[in-house]
């Protein structure tokens, strides 16, 4: 990954995974990290085990960034990415501020980031830079960084979601996120930089409407109903498969009926940055949170 190309070019930037990563803030309260001030007792062992794994796998590909699309930052015009160097703040989950309280200090990859806004304008785009030092970064990206590497050793892009399939409808949003993806890939091939691509969503998402008393009382926890897992199952076994223009074709369906995470458009981005994978996605863990439907999933070479 050396030697220069006219123009200042890098030679030797890649996607190197790309990963389904969903960001249920409990995930994290259950791991009691330093960063986080409410404590648990344990919980949603199946998922946690998979992003070690997960983990163990991306330390082994030895990456530079993560570049993370969260469904919970909400842009409506147009596509938004972090760029100032360092945001640092304490993030409180809106929904679960009992269980997520969390000090973040995240580093940015600002080269990059201003790659994938010019790539994505040069596409036809709306794009823009968040250069506000003092701009609230989501627990989406957050928590995803975290569970991804807790150390937060690397570098991050964070890039928002374009509210498009609320604005107009879930084809406009594939569309966009498309042309996005393939732009986000330009950009890292040119950057020099083994990158990994993160959507940051869960599967269906209906959440319970009551808690617990106890957050993490495992007793409690299973899907909303038997049609969500349904739907997750589908889309799991495609990426089983590796059938993934199959699963693009059905994300407004399922997008619909599964009430998915999928409408922020992390996940159609991720895989059109893949350029659509044919090779069997590795699931790593399926699980349930309060309800919603998560699965950690890779698309790598190993
Ligand atoms: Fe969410």
């Amino acid at each position: 990954m050396s030697g220069n190309l006219p123009g200042g070019r890098l030679l030797g930037g890649k996607i190197v995974a790309g990963c389904l990563a969903p960001h249920p803030p409990h995930l994290v309260y259950a791991e009691n990290p330093p960063q986080n001030e409410a404590r648990s007792e344990c919980g949603w062992e199946t998922l946690r085990w998979g992003y070690e794994s997960l983990r163990a796998n991306l330390d082994r590909l030895a990456y530079d960034v993560l570049v993370i699309l969260s469904p919970h930052w909400r842009t409506y015009v147009g596509t938004h990415v972090l760029a100032c160097p360092q945001f640092k703040g304490l993030s409180v989950d809106p929904i679960f501020p009992h269980l997520f309280r969390y000090n973040y200090d995240m580093k940015v990859d600002v080269d990059l980031a201003k790659a994938i806004a010019r790539q994505g304008q040069d596409a036809g785009l709306e794009m823009k830079l968040m250069q506000n030092q003092d701009f609230r970064v989501d627990y989406g990206t957050i928590v995803s960084g975290h569970l991804l590497n807790p150390k937060w050793d690397k570098p991050i892009v964070g890039i928002s979601s374009n509210a498009a399939a609320a604005y107009f409808n879930v084809d406009v949003m594939q569309e966009n996120m498309i042309r996005l993806g393939q732009a986000t890939r330009k950009a890292i091939e040119a950057s020099g930089k083994r990158a990994v691509v993160v959507a940051s969503n869960s599967l269906s998402h209906r959440h319970f409407t009551k808690e617990p008393p106890v957050p993490e009382d495992m007793s409690y926890e299973h899907i909303a109903h038997h049609g969500q897992y349904l739907w997750d199952m589908k889309m799991i076994e495609l990426m089983k498969q590796g059938r993934s223009r199959d699963l693009i074709s059905l994300i407004p369906d399922f997008t619909e009926q599964a009430a998915s995470e999928t409408d922020s458009g992390a996940l159609t981005w991720m895989l059109s940055a893949l350029d659509f994978p044919s090779k069997p996605a590795k699931v790593h863990a399926y699980g349930t949170v309060i309800g919603t439907g998560n699965a950690i999933v890779e698309w790598s070479e190993l």
